[in-house]
């Protein structure tokens, strides 16, 4: 049992560590790549709405309760619920498995980009002349089972690495250096980017809606990701509100946390579709597009090795800070529930993560060919985890705060340490009000259309 909970050493650290796990491939890899397939402009307008309606109320519900509570997700739910403990505990368990289905996945892309870093550092890159010298040079690597799962197990050692130091000396720490730097490059990429879209290709296909795109589908891919992105419905937000002190703002740190995580989402896309309408290249590229097009883009470009180095650190820079998110939450549910050391924990979930790793990384290549639904193991965990189990983690989060949780408990934990009650008192009422209704039945109606009830 863990006798002493650690905490933040300030709100900034905290604000950065959690932006940090938002963050991530997410806003860099997923985001520019879905919204290329789902017809640009007005799949972003859904997407921006299920973050403001979903996204940011249940954000903060989930931090809020792991600041009340004091615990991993498991312990929060089984401590917590008045009734149905055994229920609530499953929902705690099902955050674990979902945290572990997404690291399995995600450290395989993460570990393709930490690969591209050296192509790169190599002059690889550089020696590329067009998309489809790209795609080849993508997919030979990518096939090839040494280099994916040597840099797969990089990642997964470096995430593993952050998280042994804990809270303070690990995670808090690498966010505060790690995030400047990362936004830095970001703005440079952006103005490179919007130099090169001349005839304002890339700005119109990312802010101007063609509505006949939309169906049903797309909007669940808007909610999915909405989730993904802001890190919520997992327990990760949980476990890190667990070290938050009593005293800070939470409708502030948690707006912070989804400005930042939209903006930069915002920004990725210009940086990416400017530069590719810039160069005349294809937005609906898929799961490859950052790793097929973007080299591209950059061996035509005047020092196109810098920039190309630039933004593959960008994002192997983005990954980190959500992986150990996600490790750090295993970390605490296992600190919570087991007498074992964090030290032994990270060493063993980082083994078997790596296990879970190797169907993903090899969906690529040796083992394409195994399908379900007509979906690779790595498609299957990327639908499953964002599409279907976050959505769901995210209705447990709502209903547990506004249902389980008694208001005044809820909004005095909201209020908490903030010296100006009254001049929130509207806020706050909007938030419960959308948590307790709008999030859940919005979730719901979402899930019932794909099911095909509705
Ligand atoms: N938010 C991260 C990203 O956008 C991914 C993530 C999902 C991290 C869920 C933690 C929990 O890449």
């Amino acid at each position: 049992m863990q006798t002493t909970r650690e905490h933040w050493g300030n709100k900034l650290g905290f604000i950065l560590a959690a932006a940090g796990s938002a963050v991530g491939l997410g806003n860099i890899w997923k985001f520019p790549y879905i919204t290329g397939e789902n017809g640009g402009a007005a799949f972003i307008i859904i997407y921006l709405l299920c973050i403001m309606l979903i996204g940011l109320p249940v954000l903060i519900a989930e931090i809020l309760l792991g600041r009340y509570a004091q615990k991993g997700p498991i312990s929060t739910f089984r401590d917590f619920a008045r009734r149905h403990k055994k229920i609530w505990t499953a929902g705690g368990i099902l955050f674990f498995i979902t945290g572990f289905i997404i690291l399995g996945y995600y450290n395989v892309i993460a570990g393709w980009s930490l690969g591209y870093v050296f192509e790169s550092i190599s002059g690889h890159i550089a020696g590329i002349s067009s998309s489809a010298d790209a795609a080849t040079h993508f997919r030979e690597l990518v096939s090839n089972p040494v280099w994916t799962l040597f840099w797969h197990f990089i990642f997964v050692a470096a995430g593993g690495l952050v998280v042994y130091f804990g809270v303070r000396n690990g995670i808090e720490r690498i966010a505060r250096l790690l995030m400047p730097v990362f936004f830095l490059i970001l703005i440079f990429l952006v103005f490179w980017g919007v130099s090169l879209d001349g005839e304002g290709k890339g700005l119109t296909f990312l802010f101007q809606p063609d509505w006949s795109t939309i169906n049903f589908k797309t909007v669940l891919i808007a909610l999915g990701h909405a989730f993904f992105t802001l890190s919520v419905g997992m327990g990760v937000l949980l476990t890190y509100g667990s070290y938050l002190d009593k005293n800070d703002n939470l409708l502030f740190c948690g707006s912070m946390i989804v400005i930042l995580d939209t903006l930069i989402a915002l920004m990725a896309g210009l940086a990416i579709f400017t530069s590719v309408f810039g160069m005349g290249f294809d937005p609906a590229e898929g799961p490859g597009l950052v790793f097929n097009v973007l080299p591209a883009v950059f061996s035509i470009m005047p020092a196109g090795s810098i920039f190309s180095l630039l933004f593959f650190t960008l994002l192997s820079i983005a990954a980190l800070t959500s992986t150990i998110s996600i490790l750090e939450m295993l970390v605490s549910t296992l600190l919570d529930e087991t007498r074992f050391s964090r030290h032994h924990i990270v060493i063993v979930l980082s083994l078997l993560i790596f296990v879970l790793g190797i169907p993903a990384a090899l969906s690529f290549g040796g083992w394409s060919h195994v399908r379900l639904f007509d979906m690779t193991m790595f498609d299957i965990m990327d639908y499953l985890s964002a599409n279907i189990l976050l959505p769901f983690g995210g209705l447990l989060v709502a209903v547990f705060v506004a249902w389980v949780l008694k208001k005044n408990t809820v909004l005095n934990e909201l209020y908490r340490g903030i010296a100006e009650k009254s001049a929130l008192r509207k806020t706050g009422d909007t938030w419960y009000f959308l948590l307790k209704y709008v999030a859940p039945v919005l979730i719901i109606l979402v899930f019932l259309s794909i099911t095909g009830i509705i």
